[in-house]
């Protein structure tokens, strides 16, 4: 069974509540908060403080993806806003592995993003480090858009690259997730689903989230 993962950027931001409490009472996993600078992505969506104000409301895992450089400045904020999980982008970390080492070393997780375009192999030296890798199955910066169709091959090079060195690293993947895909990604190798559009713009949210826990 997946771990679902809904992205609130799509959810309905006059109604965070009542949106939340939803989520508590469904089936899904985790919150997965995306915080987007306008510089390593071309859109700016929210940050800590709407964390802060999130986090009060759920004891579910809150998955922080960063689309942002320099993310080391803010590495303590979103720990003392109540993220378990801090993931920053491959492509936007130059010293990546010092990232990682003061993710964990505050007490969250540590997840490394990979965009569309980035090989599975320039994380061989950096997987046995992290927790997760979000694997991007879009161009980070906007919900709703379609899922890249070469992203299996990339999921399957993945399970097999964690296969081998059998290391407890969730693959989560980000962008495009639908009912219809779901399984296919799974089937691929992945266990974590991030879904946006699919859950916030769905009539029943909860069941769309029910069925996607039952593939
Ligand atoms: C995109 C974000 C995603 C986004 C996914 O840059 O990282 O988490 O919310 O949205 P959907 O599921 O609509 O593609
Ligand atoms: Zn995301």
């Amino acid at each position: 069974m997946a771990i679902v993962a809904p992205s609130l950027l799509a959810a309905d931001f006059l109604k965070l509540e009542e949106t939340c409490k939803m989520l508590n009472e469904s089936e899904a996993d985790w919150f997965h908060l995306d915080v987007m600078d306008g510089r390593f992505v071309p859109n700016i969506s929210f940050g800590p403080m709407i964390i802060e104000f999130i986090r009060k409301t759920t004891k579910k895992i809150c998955d922080v993806h960063l689309m942002i450089v320099e993310p080391e400045k803010y590495t303590e904020t979103f720990k003392k806003v109540g993220a378990d999980h801090l993931t920053v982008h491959i492509e936007a970390c130059p010293h990546l592995h010092r990232n990682i080492q003061q993710i964990k070393s505050l007490g969250m997780k540590a997840g490394v993003a990979i965009n569309p375009h980035t090989p599975v192999n320039s994380l061989i030296d950096i997987i046995q480090d992290i927790d997760q890798v979000v694997l991007m199955t879009v161009n980070p910066g906007f919900g709703g858009q379609e899922f890249i169709p070469h992203s299996l091959t990339k999921i399957r090079e993945l399970r097999k690259l964690i296969s081998n060195w059998n290391l407890p690293v969730d693959i989560v993947i980000d962008g495009g997730v639908t009912v219809e895909n779901a399984s296919d990604i799974i089937a691929a190798g992945a266990n974590v689903l991030v879904a946006g559009s699919t859950v916030f713009k769905a009539h029943d949210p909860k069941a769309v989230i029910a069925q996607l826990k039952k593939l």
